[in-house]
């Protein structure tokens, strides 16, 4: 029974129980509208107390109902039903009401809740909107400016604010059913308060709305559902409940059917899988407490910043006192900037360095249960820090590098216990970017890479298992990406166009402006060291701009010119006479048909990957470029956008 009712005298209590998260499925909605019947035609029913059995009151609605027809019970009606049922219902709240579950607490007459109790409308993430009269019953409940910034920005309400703005009426002490029956005796003896529905919207400054309108516009990577919220809100400030009740839900369906709801929930399912990989259930990860960081460098400083972050001790060593200085002060700054941005507490700022000793030497990381390396990009320089930690460190301590491109086999050769040994491929800023390619090596042992999608899920990333192969997944098609871009310059699309586009679709810069802001001497100088190997590699315009001390940002102008302090791309006079050689005579080409173009050659490129088994799954290709390289989500990633295309 995915619901049980309970009598305790004159109080139905009625438990959801529908594990994992009490999601309000068909049979839920089905049970719970009969439940309403049956306690309004029993006369010693008085009052009716909802609560959700385990941890968490209501995580929402089914998301795997979503690609199927929507079957009645309907939630909206439902809600309609508690909400007008003779007995008064109370919500009791443990852990999270999250969106349906919300949107049926609000459909209550009353809110109890115990102290770790946490309230949102999630649904913007799904690229839809609260379809069961959140975006109407919350405004009237705790005002319009905090609706907004709940069911349009995500915002999520913790106990003290849902005290505070009326969504709860006590603030109740475990055990919850108790406090809740209790709550609900004392309130049969005072009137009833009305239904929210009933209940009218407090005044608010227009300014309040048109300032949210900013912000949301701000947010496109959201798609349009924030902006539809906003909408359905100030609908029903204008135009009552019912009105506002019936745009929302026509949103709601709108939107569930949208191409870009579908992408949002596909890539839900896929980190989902990501972060709970089925063929290492039941392998348990090892425990990390101490770890090390060899080199601090850009990359070193950020991975250490980020296991700081999740409160994870960290050894910095680096090749000499001076290196060592440049990265502690680097990593320091790290912190500083947070705390200016009101990110951190000064004494947060304090405790992330606290956690951090620096060293020069290997001796420090002798008790570390994981080293991960990130010195230069050099088989011999890696291989020389692996043989000194294989010799310093623990035999059972996970030893992992951060190499970009370099085969890590290579780099584990002759290293004791190399089952021990995988690759962790960080993004840059690597306390920022959410993407882990996890890279194991043929000899890597599962509990290691268990270990491995357990550190991701510590830092908050999204860990994607890639085989070994030049670039591995998310540089390989980035390589394709930029490679097809420049075919489309050097054929005579002007560049600005082709970021133009990009941009257009989604991405916050085109691929030329990404480059000047990375720099384009990385790149290039990973080609003169493939043609100093005597492998040819015919120049690039990339190549000749490096050639001409025009590498990126950072020089002053790349593919583009930049004014000092000023990051805003302006045409160069200057780059168009260096490239001039290899760029044919201009021509326009159509956004659709750049964008078309790019997008196919990463879909080729990731199809290839997917035939290498160098990816698992064309989900895993698309988590990549979404959380690795600005892909937009609401478009998937482009094997979901390729699969669209052609169906
Ligand atoms: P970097 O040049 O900024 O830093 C490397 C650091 O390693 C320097 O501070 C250097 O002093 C130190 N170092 C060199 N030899 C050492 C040794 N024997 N012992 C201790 N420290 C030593 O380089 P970056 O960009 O941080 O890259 C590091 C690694 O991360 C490379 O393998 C790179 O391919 C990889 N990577 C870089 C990314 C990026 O965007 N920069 C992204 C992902 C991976």
């Amino acid at each position: 029974m995915v619901v049980k009712v309970e009598r305790l005298d004159e109080v139905a209590v009625v438990t959801i129980d529908n594990p994992p998260v009490n999601s309000l499925n068909r049979a839920v909605r089905k049970r719970l509208w009969e439940i309403v019947g049956e306690c309004d035609g029993d006369p010693a029913v008085r009052a009716v107390v909802l609560v959700g059995a385990g941890k968490l009151f209501v995580g929402g609605a089914d998301i795997t109902e979503f690609d199927r027809p929507v079957e009645p019970p309907l939630l909206p009606d439902l809600i309609a039903r508690i909400e007008t049922a003779a007995k008064p219902w109370i919500a009791a709240v443990r852990g999270a009401a999250l969106g349906g579950g919300l949107e049926v607490a609000l459909g209550c007459r009353f809110r109890v809740a115990t102290a770790g109790a946490r309230f949102a409308l999630p649904e913007v993430n799904l690229g839809i909107i609260p379809g069961s009269g959140g975006t109407q019953r919350l405004p009237r409940l705790v005002g319009v400016a905090t609706a907004v910034a709940v069911a349009a920005e995500n915002a999520s309400l913790d106990i003290v604010k849902a005290t505070e703005n009326g969504l709860v009426d006590r603030l109740v002490e475990e055990p919850l059913i108790d406090a809740a029956v209790a709550f609900a005796r004392e309130a049969l003896t005072r009137p009833l308060p009305e239904p929210v529905s009933a209940r009218p919207i407090a005044a608010v400054d227009p300014a309040v709305l048109e300032e949210a309108s900013t912000r949301i516009a701000r947010t496109a990577r959201m798609g349009q559902a924030p902006a539809r919220v906003l909408e359905a809100i100030r609908y029903g400030i204008d135009e009552g409940f019912e009105a506002g009740m019936a745009l929302e839900r026509a949103t709601f369906l709108e939107l569930r059917a949208s191409t870009e709801a579908a992408a949002l929930r596909y890539l839900f399912f896929a980190e989902r899988a990501a972060l709970k990989p089925a063929d290492l259930r039941g392998v348990e990860p090892l425990s990390l407490s101490r770890t090390g960081v060899v080199g601090g460098g850009t990359m070193g400083v950020g991975i250490a910043a980020a296991l700081r972050n999740a409160g994870i001790a960290v050894r910095l060593v680096e090749r000499d006192e001076p290196s060592l200085q440049r990265g502690m002060s680097a990593l320091s700054a790290i912190f500083e900037s947070a705390q200016r941005r009101g990110r951190l507490s000064a004494e947060e700022r304090e405790a992330r360095m606290a956690g951090v000793t620096g060293h020069v030497g290997y001796e420090a990381l002798a008790d570390c249960d994981l080293v991960i390396e990130a010195v230069f990009e050099d088989l011999d320089v890696k291989r020389a820090v692996f043989a000194e930690l294989g010799s310093v460190c623990r035999p059972d301590a996970v030893l992992a590098t951060n190499t970009s491109y370099i085969d890590p086999r290579q780099i584990a050769e002759g290293l004791p216990q190399p089952e021990r040994f995988i690759g962790l491929h960080f993004f840059s800023p690597a306390q920022v970017m959410k993407l882990l390619e996890i890279v194991p090596t043929p000899e890597t042992r599962q509990n290691v890479l268990a270990t491995a999608v357990d550190l991701a899920r510590r830092l908050s990333k999204m860990p994607v298992r890639s085989g070994i192969c030049d670039g591995f997944i998310g540089n390989r098609i980035m390589r394709r990406y930029r490679a097809d871009a420049e075919a489309m310059l050097r054929e005579g699309v002007p560049l600005r166009d082709i970021d133009a586009a990009m941009r257009g679709f989604g991405y916050g810069m085109g691929p030329f402006e990404v480059q000047d802001l990375a720099g384009l001497d990385i790149s290039f100088l990973h080609r003169e060291a493939a043609r100093a190997r005597g492998e040819m590699i015919p120049d690039t315009p990339g190549d000749l701009l490096v050639r001409a001390g025009r590498k990126g940002q950072k020089t002053g102008g790349g593919w583009y010119d930049y004014e000092t302090g000023d990051r805003t791309p302006k045409d160069s006079a200057e780059a168009a006479r260096v490239i001039a050689p290899m760029v044919g005579p201009q021509r326009t080409m159509s956004s659709e048909a750049i964008v078309d173009r790019l997008l196919a050659a990463m879909a080729a490129e990731g199809q290839a990957i997917l035939e290498e088994d160098i990816a698992a799954s064309a989900a895993d290709i698309d988590l990549v470029e979404v959380h690795g390289y600005g892909f937009p989500p609401r478009r998937g990633g482009p094997m979901f956008h390729a699969a669209r295309q052609t169906k």
